[in-house]
């Protein structure tokens, strides 16, 4: 921790800034004068100041814009401003724009002592905060690092998806749109993206914004200020400002409440963001990787998607291919979970039928790569032996549902109405279970049930 607190004075009056700066060299500040605007920022860009100590009537610019910028530019810096007497109104305004504290022309030392002091407090406990902060992101990230990135497949699909993938490592300023089914692999791709960038040490942030109630989304995203709603009971910081320098990942972008859509736009646009019940302007800077399931296309027709918004998040956009339309990643995508699962479950020497592989050949994975990991990972559980048999994995090999995958491309909707229904009644309408057993999250369930109105009795919800 530095010890010394950095001061600068910017005051047009020489005499007055000349004075002050003895004052704090002699207190053991590191002081520096100002006494012009241009001075003053000059200052600023070469050294670390803590506190500015700004006098908001200079000549030929305004004290308020000053500070607003400098709050900006320097968000942990704390300004405390010099007022006439009687000019409130000014020091109202600058106490919104986020000055400290302010102080009334003239003054004595010991009012500017005790108002530094006060600074000096907050300032350290700014700092202990920090460090606290620091501590526990690493320790997220040495945890983030460990999380399976390994990416699987050997289709030319697949292949493809992989080289846009790190394309987008390359360009971290551009925003990434990722599209395929539920379970294709989206959120993998993005976190490769992520990590194989310059981004990698900074955070990568997962919202999922169906998962969050609509009242609490402005907050979660913007972050807010102690008081500003009921519940509010401390200052926070939203999903834009910790990503600052890293990456934030919408996942199911589709689902976004309407009107948050234009505020999310706005910050994206302006890398500025300010607080719920704040008026401080946060400079943050991240890159948006989106993913959805939907077809955000639909939406915008249906006028539930902000055009713009799309045009803003898609400048890369990359497609995953469901499971069934690159059949050759099967097999090793199989090994590669069997080898996960038998590890975890200690379970060594696990071999495959011949019939397994052909019935998951002909299969069809509505839920894709996580349909055929949580199949595995089930018949290992079940499998007595050695060999997992066909009868470990809950799979039709002779796909004796054509009829119905005809009907699936035909009227998808239907299908889609039938497959939640029909899990939902095998599992007894526990959520998590029918979820699992399509290969899809619970949240995506939920929002399929709420897409078609399907309910489930009180009594029954999981
Ligand atoms: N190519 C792959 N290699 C290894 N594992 C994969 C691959 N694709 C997907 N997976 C695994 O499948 C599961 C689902 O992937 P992920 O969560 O990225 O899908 P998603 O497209 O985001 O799905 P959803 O739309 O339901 O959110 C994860 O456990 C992921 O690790
Ligand atoms: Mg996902």
């Amino acid at each position: 921790m530095k010890d010394k607190i950095k001061i600068l004075i910017l005051d047009d009056e020489k005499q007055f800034t000349e004075e002050l700066n003895g004052f704090f060299l002699s207190s053991d500040f590191e002081s520096f004068e100002a006494n012009t605007a241009a001075e003053g920022k000059k200052i600023l860009g070469q050294h670390e100041i803590d506190l500015l100590i700004l006098d908001v009537r200079l000549p030929g610019v305004n004290g308020l814009d000053i500070l607003k910028e400098v709050k900006v530019l320097y968000p942990s810096m704390e300004v405390i401003i010099i007022s006439a007497h009687g000019d409130m109104d000014t020091v109202i305004k600058a106490m919104r724009l986020g000055a400290f504290d302010y102080l009334r022309k003239p003054f004595r030392y010991i009012d500017i002592q005790i108002a530094i002091e006060r600074t000096q407090k907050y300032l350290q406990m700014q700092r202990r905060l920090k460090k606290v902060e620091e501590k526990n992101s690493l320790i997220s990230k040495t945890l983030e690092e460990k999380i399976d990135r390994q990416f699987i497949g050997v289709s030319q699909k697949i292949l493809e998806v992989f080289d846009q993938a790190i394309t987008a490592a390359k360009y971290p300023d551009a925003n990434v749109l990722i599209t395929g089914e539920s379970g294709t692999g989206k959120e993998n791709i993005a976190r490769i993206i992520h990590y194989s960038s310059e981004k990698k040490d900074h955070v990568f942030c997962a919202v999922n914004s169906s998962a969050i109630t609509e009242t609490l989304l402005e907050s979660e995203f913007f972050g807010h200020k102690k008081g500003s709603f009921t519940g509010a009971i401390s200052d926070k910081m939203g999903f834009f400002e910790v990503c600052n320098q890293g990456t934030l990942f919408l996942d199911e972008i589709a689902d976004m409440p309407f009107n948050l859509q234009a505020k999310i736009l706005r910050a994206t646009e302006e890398k500025v963001i300010t607080r719920v019940g704040d008026t401080v302007p946060i400079r943050t800077d991240f890159r948006i990787i989106s993913a959805t399931n939907h077809d955000i296309d639909k939406n915008v027709e249906l006028k539930k998607f902000r055009l713009d918004l799309l045009h803003r998040l898609n400048t890369l956009h990359i497609h995953i291919p469901a499971l069934r339309e690159r059949p050759e990643d099967i097999k090793p995508l199989l090994t590669h979970f069997i080898e996960l699962y038998a590890g975890k479950f200690n379970r060594a020497n696990i071999q495959v039928s011949k019939e397994v592989f052909e019935a998951l050949m002909k299969y069809d994975f509505p839920g894709n790569v996580r349909e055929l990991r949580n199949m595995t990972e089930r018949a290992i559980i079940l499998c007595k032996g050695n060999t997992l048999g066909i009868a470990d994995f809950r799979v039709n090999p002779h796909k004796s549902e054509t009829g119905e995958q005809k009907e699936t491309t035909v009227n998808l909707k239907i299908s889609e109405i039938k497959l939640v229904r029909k899990a939902l009644q095998n599992n007894r309408f526990n959520q998590q279970a029918a979820a699992d057993a399509l290969g899809i999250t619970r949240d995506a369930l939920i929002r399929k049930m709420k897409k078609h109105n399907i309910s489930i009795s009180r009594g029954e919800e999981s």
